[in-house]
């Protein structure tokens, strides 16, 4: 039985247990966060020495409050956390997130033990401890200490590292990525990461999930909750060399287990493994946005000869196909190509391409039922203008009617200086997946195409 989230996520009353009125102390911050949400919540300081905290009403205990509470953010030391939870279960709070550092992650089992001991049997959700929390976006409520605003969106993001989870923030940011929520699982005592995949693939605010994770606490309740999940999940794992291994065991306590056993148990379960968070937020773009390809059979349009060969490469390396043209779609390009070239799948547009050579050669690949998905790039050579081929590509993102009439991806690739860069901000800004890599956009197309056969095997098609 997986754990209920709902009040968890979208709490009526909030206490927060050491909240203190001075600005440098964590206390004062998770307060203050959940003070200027834009949240509509009963909050709670408590704290035995204050009256009021930020001009909020302060209570001495959790029992002094005469209504329930639902959630509670624990910020004082941990030897102290033991006592407050006890607190928490004679009051009988629903949540608890338990902030203090000072746990399994420097080997303090026995306090960890402990609190375990205490909610045992408890219908009680515990989230770390040694946690920043989460930040809720969809409903604008931050319950964590830490600085940092996502952008709203559909992508939820689980974190075992905290500085990482606020870094992802700030990546996800400024990639145009928006967030759902994202959450730091700290040392899982309670709350694990099958509980919110399981929570995010019944959430309507979410429609793609990636985590970073060090090790899991229960691989078979992992797998089966990615297995279950109805969303692609992204994983991001970390620990792979023995050196990282033996780090992620001083950072978080955890073991970090056989890499190969990840991968295999990853892929076996239609969850996509990235090679780091940059990736995961690619991948996280293009399957936020884009339909998921039906097949692996691509097709790829450039301005310049090397950039389409080397996004042909790195397409190949990563399993998907690039197809010859049809008779058909040979005959369609070859009428919109200027008289020195011959259509070929990569399509060479020649380094002039302008708007209407762009939109046409893409329509023809896009009309054909042999090609699964589309690569459209463009170098800033001698003649290129690169607003003809951004305006093409942003007309065909947004244009609604060719997503519902030919489901397959569109990803954009382009290489070039400044001012190619402020046009291509215009483009992110609009929810385009477009990367700076031929490797990059290989690999977001390749997690559409995963995202393709995850959904064929959902439905029996496989
Ligand atoms: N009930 C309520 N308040 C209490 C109680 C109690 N029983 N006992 C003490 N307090 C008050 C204290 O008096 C203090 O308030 P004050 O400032 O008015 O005096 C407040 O609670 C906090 O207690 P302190 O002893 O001052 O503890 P401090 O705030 O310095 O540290 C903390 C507590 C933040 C939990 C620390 O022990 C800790 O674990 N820090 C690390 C947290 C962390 O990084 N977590 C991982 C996040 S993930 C990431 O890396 C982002």
């Amino acid at each position: 039985m997986k754990k209920n989230l709902d009040t968890f996520f979208k709490p009526k009353s909030i206490a927060v247990v050491g909240a203190s009125k001075m600005s440098t102390k964590i206390g004062h911050a998770a307060l203050k966060n959940i003070l200027i949400s834009e949240y509509e919540c009963k909050l709670y300081p408590i704290n035995p020495k204050e009256k009021q905290i930020l001009g909020v009403k302060c209570y001495a205990k959790l029992s002094d409050i005469t209504g329930s509470i639902d959630l509670v953010l624990i910020s004082v030391p941990a030897m102290i956390v033991p006592q407050i939870m006890n607190e928490c279960v004679q009051k009988k709070v629903k949540n608890v997130i338990i902030i203090s550092s000072g746990f399994s992650e420097i080997g303090n089992y026995e306090l960890e033990n402990e609190i375990r001991k205490i909610v045992d049997g408890v219908k009680i959700n515990v989230l770390g401890p040694n946690t920043m929390g989460y930040k809720n976006a969809s409903d604008g409520l931050d319950a964590s200490f830490v600085f940092g605003n996502p952008r709203k969106g559909n992508v939820a993001v689980i974190s075992q590292s905290g500085a990482l989870g606020i870094g992802m923030i700030y990546l996800a940011n400024n990639e145009f990525v928006g967030l759902s929520k994202i959450i730091g699982v700290g040392n899982k005592l309670d709350i694990d990461d099958d509980d919110l995949i399981t929570y995010f693939s019944r959430d309507p605010e979410t429609k793609v999930m990636g985590l970073y994770i060090e090790a899991v606490k229960d691989g078979r309740e992992f797998m089966n909750s990615i297995k279950d999940c109805n969303k692609p999940v992204l994983v991001v794992k970390a620990g792979i060399s023995e050196a990282g291994a033996r780090a992620a065991a001083s950072h978080t306590g955890s073991m970090a287990g056989s890499d190969d056993i990840y991968s295999a148990a990853i892929k076996q379960a239609g969850g996509i493994r990235c090679r780091d968070i940059v990736e995961l937020f690619d991948m996280a773009r293009a399957l936020a946005g884009q339909p998921p390809a039906q097949g692996n059979r691509i097709g790829i349009i450039s301005n310049g000869g090397g950039l389409g060969i080397m996004l042909t490469d790195a397409c190949v390396v990563n399993g998907l196909k690039i197809p010859k043209l049809s008779k058909k779609t040979y005959n369609k390009i070859d009428r919109i190509l200027p008289d020195l070239v011959k259509p070929n799948n990569p399509v060479d547009l020649v380094a002039d391409a302008g708007f209407y050579r762009y939109e046409a050669c893409t329509r023809a690949l896009l009309e054909d039922p042999g090609i699964d998905g589309v690569i459209v790039a463009s170098v800033h050579g001698g003649y290129a203008r690169p607003s003809e081929f951004t305006g093409a590509i942003l007309k065909m993102v947004r244009e609604r009617k060719l997503h519902e009439e030919f489901k397959k991806p569109i990803l954009a690739t382009w290489v070039g200086g400044k001012e190619f860069e402020d046009i291509v901000l215009d483009l992110k800004t609009a929810g385009v997946p477009i990367y700076p890599s031929t490797w990059r956009t290989a690999r977001a197309m390749l997690s559409l195409y995963l995202e393709g056969e995850r959904i064929k095997r959902e439905k029996g098609l496989d």
